[in-house]
């Protein structure tokens, strides 16, 4: 967290991503960023009217984002746990787990949550695609509105890294596997994406928004982050495609840019986020100069969608890049957008970020430790270390208190 990159040009790459009439050539983001830290950030509210940060605000400072009115900015980070049923369906734990999280204005992101079956891939991880599922989410949502907190839905479709013996097929942009250097070479046959397979994935997300709706969720959120088939569409080192979903910035992000539009034809946009990792070098990701990429698409998404809920990028220990330019054009372009900053985040570095920036802070791993993170953190307890044997088991141990 403590740099600006060398900033990269985006003369060309901005002219080539003309994505609607509104899309900017303007590099004032970048300028204004590299001249000044905190100072002179300003977010919109929601009326589109400019105010400038006074840096009195807090994490325990209301904020609105989008349509999601909130009391507090620590942010529940999606938490994949695999504690579903093999059905994708959420029982007793999952109802127990999200509900003991829950905090009076504040905002939980569900875990990753598959938009059919053919996007998952992954053993227990919920889906939000079958009559059941949707019952199952209905009482975590409740359980959720019960204690006055906020719950959003993270819409997944895994592509390459899906384990192949849960899905019939692999999809994935290119057939380019990923290295892994955290679970060795995972080298399944991959089943290249045509035109026709992307129409139906980008179909799911509209039922699987509309099931979100019908759950009771206050929202989505879209995962394009982490390596998984968004983020693998929208970075070159697993797109290479000559279509009209490879090549350029404006091609690499079309299926991002559809599945957006499909998503808002069912929930209004003020109720949807976008999760971004630009940096994150997780199953195999990363572009030499990510923000050559994640700036122009960040200006694009803000200007064909300025009223989404929050735009949520990982940043922190992921590498220690700065993100504040991303930053600066959610918060100069959008009409009511929040920024979520997630990644590595302890305490003090949380309050200081709010402090100097706004927005909020998504905690991860501390979440799954201290069930009432936010109590804590306001009462200035200590927090319990996580123990990450317990991550990805199937039972109650380290999962519910
Ligand atoms: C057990 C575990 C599961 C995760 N599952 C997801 C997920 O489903 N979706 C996602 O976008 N990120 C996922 N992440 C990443 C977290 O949301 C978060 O970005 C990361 O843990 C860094 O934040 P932290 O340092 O506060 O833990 C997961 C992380 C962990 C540790």
């Amino acid at each position: 967290m403590s740099f600006i990159s060398p900033t990269p040009s985006l003369n060309g790459i901005i002219e080539k991503f003309p994505l609607g009439a509104s899309f900017s050539t303007s590099t004032s983001a970048t300028t204004t960023t590299t001249t000044s830290s905190s100072d002179g950030t300003s977010e919109k509210t929601p009326s589109g009217e400019n105010k400038t940060l006074d840096q009195g605000e807090t994490l325990f400072t209301p904020i609105r984002i989008g349509d999601i009115q909130l009391d507090h900015r620590i942010v529940m980070c999606p938490l994949t746990r695999h504690r579903a049923s093999q059905q994708g369906v959420h029982g007793e734990l999952g109802k127990t787990y999200y509900g003991q999280r829950a905090t009076k204005g504040g905002l939980i992101i569900t875990e990753g949550t598959i938009v059919s079956q053919e996007a998952g891939g992954e053993a227990n991880v919920p889906g939000i695609y079958s009559d059941e599922q949707v019952e199952a989410w209905k009482e975590i949502t409740k359980n959720v509105h019960d204690k006055e907190g906020k719950i959003v839905c993270q819409l997944w479709s895994l592509g390459r890294v899906a384990d192949p013996s849960l899905v019939e097929k692999v999809y994935s942009p290119n057939n380019i596997p990923y290295m892994s250097t955290e679970r060795g070479p995972h080298m399944p046959a991959l089943t290249v994406m045509t035109e026709d397979d992307i129409k139906r994935f980008v179909n799911s997300y509209k039922e699987a928004a509309r099931n979100a709706v019908r759950a009771g969720f206050d929202g989505v959120e879209i995962h394009a982050a982490n390596g998984y088939l968004i983020d693998q569409f929208l970075q070159t080192n697993s797109n290479t495609r000559e279509d009209s979903y490879g090549g350029s910035l404006l091609d690499r992000s079309r299926f991002l840019f559809q599945i957006i539009e499909s998503v808002i034809s069912v929930i209004e946009e003020n109720k949807v986020g976008i999760r971004l990792s630009p940096y994150s070098t997780f199953q195999g990701m990363r572009m030499i100069n990510p923000l050559e990429t994640f700036l122009p698409l960040l200006e694009g998404i803000m200007n064909k969608h300025p009223n989404l809920a929050y735009i949520h990028v990982i940043e922190g220990d992921q590498s220690g890049d700065d993100t504040k330019e991303l930053r600066q054009v959610v918060m100069s372009k959008g009409n009511g957008t929040g920024y979520i900053s997630a990644g590595g985040y302890q305490v003090d570095q949380a309050r200081k970020v709010v402090n100097q920036h706004g927005g909020m802070i998504g905690f991860g791993r501390y979440f799954i430790s201290n069930p009432d993170l936010p109590a804590r953190i306001q009462s200035d307890l200590p927090l319990s270390e996580w123990d990450e044997s317990t991550f990805y088991t199937n039972s109650a141990e380290g999962y519910i208190e």
